[in-house]
């Protein structure tokens, strides 16, 4: 087990396109894949993708958000590997974003409320799931980490991005 450093904004890692991976048995990605799990939960994070950790490998994990706050269900955790997103519609939501690479901060970033994910988990089986809200959300989130893309580039408002420490000024319903 290792706790890999995590890339911050500005690191040219984090805007670079990742490579697809071949082999999701390979001895260094299964290692890495271990190495991203227990990074992303040292760090308290959602999800975490393999270009956080410098790695420009097309994998990303996070957890499946549960629809019960007291449900800390490990079987949540999803291994998303080469992944597609296709929207299911137009619809698009607002909701407060975080992300480990751009620390302290959040912002309101609109994101489509609907998708269709696709790809391999760890053991190369496929993964073809619908996903709406935050679980849509996480996964739209980490595999924009894929393409190059923080969630600041994502936002319509920049007077959204704010300071943890300064959100007791934005939490009206409209955020
Ligand atoms: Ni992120």
């Amino acid at each position: 087990m290792a706790i890999l450093k995590i890339a911050k904004m500005g690191n040219p890692v984090l805007s670079k396109v990742a490579k697809k991976v071949n082999d999701p048995q390979n001895p260094e990605i299964v290692r890495l894949i271990q190495d991203m799990v227990d990074t992303m939960i040292d760090a308290n994070g959602l999800g975490l993708a393999a270009p956080q950790v410098h790695v420009s490998k097309q994998i990303v994990v996070f957890y499946i958000p549960s629809h019960n706050e007291n449900d800390e269900n490990e079987e949540l955790l999803t291994i998303l590997i080469n992944p597609l997103i296709e929207p299911i519609n137009n619809d698009i939501f607002y909701d407060w974003e975080g992300c480990l690479s751009v620390p302290d901060l959040r912002g309101w970033v609109p994101r489509y409320k609907s998708i269709l994910y696709k790809g391999i988990d760890h053991l190369g089986n496929k993964i073809e799931t619908k996903a709406e809200g935050l679980h849509a959300r996480v996964v739209q989130h980490e595999c924009d980490h894929l393409y190059g893309y923080l969630y600041p580039q994502r936002m319509k408002n920049l007077d959204k991005l704010v300071f943890n420490s300064e959100m007791k000024y934005h939490l009206s319903p409209e955020g």
